[in-house]
């Protein structure tokens, strides 16, 4: 039985002020039935994990180096955000591959980094609205899941999330059919790279403009096991409605 995971991305957003949106949902969750895990900027996270310490909520990061440790300003290490209390790791967001240039390799690479340190990888693949148009989706999640996704990856230590590029901060979400059919891909797609019983392992998560009126019926798609969460996450009474709607899935 794969675990349900409600993961939130905070982004580029955050101030101290903002832990007690996260104080507020360790209080409502101490021990939620589902996994739920939030991404603060790395400034906060290790304020982050002391806030949910005494709860099963968790931390994770929004991105890591492919690197141990070096000359390498401004980047953060795996074993860093472990030591930080993280357990997972967001790679490959579209917003990472458009604004820094990440390429299905690089992403490839920080995955192997996030698992050798012990972290979860969560990696995200989706296409743009163009590669919708024209029909192309199915072909692009492929080439992002070979190209990104490591050998080593297990149920335990690989998340895959699927997000339209055009569904992000846009309020527009694919039918659920349409969201289906993706998941249902991916999920063929690791069975046949890692095998059934890893692949089935596997969780997938849906992304892009999830809030707590949609929450309920993405989550009733076949191979749908949570959401990564951005805007709807930075509220404690938004990823409540989200959490609970994954709890009652
Ligand atoms: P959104 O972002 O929920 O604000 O659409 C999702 C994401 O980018 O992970």
């Amino acid at each position: 039985m794969r675990r349900k995971l409600a993961a939130g991305n905070w982004k580029m957003n955050g101030m101290s002020a903002e832990l007690e949106e996260l104080s507020t949902l360790a209080r409502m969750y101490p021990s939620p039935t589902v996994d739920v895990l939030i991404c603060p900027p790395a400034t906060l996270l290790h304020r982050a994990a002391s806030t949910v310490q005494a709860t099963d909520i968790q931390v994770g990061g929004q991105d890591c180096h492919a690197n141990t440790s070096g000359a390498h300003t401004g980047d953060i290490s795996a074993g860093m955000l472990l030591d930080a209390g993280a357990s997972a790791v967001i790679l490959g967001h579209s917003e990472r591959r458009e604004d820094h240039g990440e390429q299905n390799e690089d992403i490839r690479a920080k995955a192997r980094a996030a698992m050798d340190a012990g972290l979860k990888a969560i990696i995200c693949v989706g296409e743009s609205l163009e590669q919708r148009e024209a029909a192309n989706t199915l072909d692009i999640i492929g080439g992002q899941m070979s190209g990104s996704i490591p050998d080593q990856s297990t149920g335990e230590n690989l998340i895959v999330a699927y997000e339209p590029i055009w569904a992000i901060g846009t309020g527009k979400v694919p039918t659920l059919d349409e969201i289906g059919e993706v998941h249902d891909f991916i999920r063929t797609r690791l069975e046949r790279r890692f095998g059934e019983g890893v692949g089935r392992s596997v969780r997938l998560l849906y992304g892009g403009s999830v809030k707590p009126g949609n929450a309920a019926d993405i989550f009733a798609v076949s191979n749908v096991d949570g959401a990564l969460v951005g805007g709807a996450s930075l509220k404690a009474q938004d990823f409540a409605g989200i959490i609970d709607a994954l709890q009652n899935a």
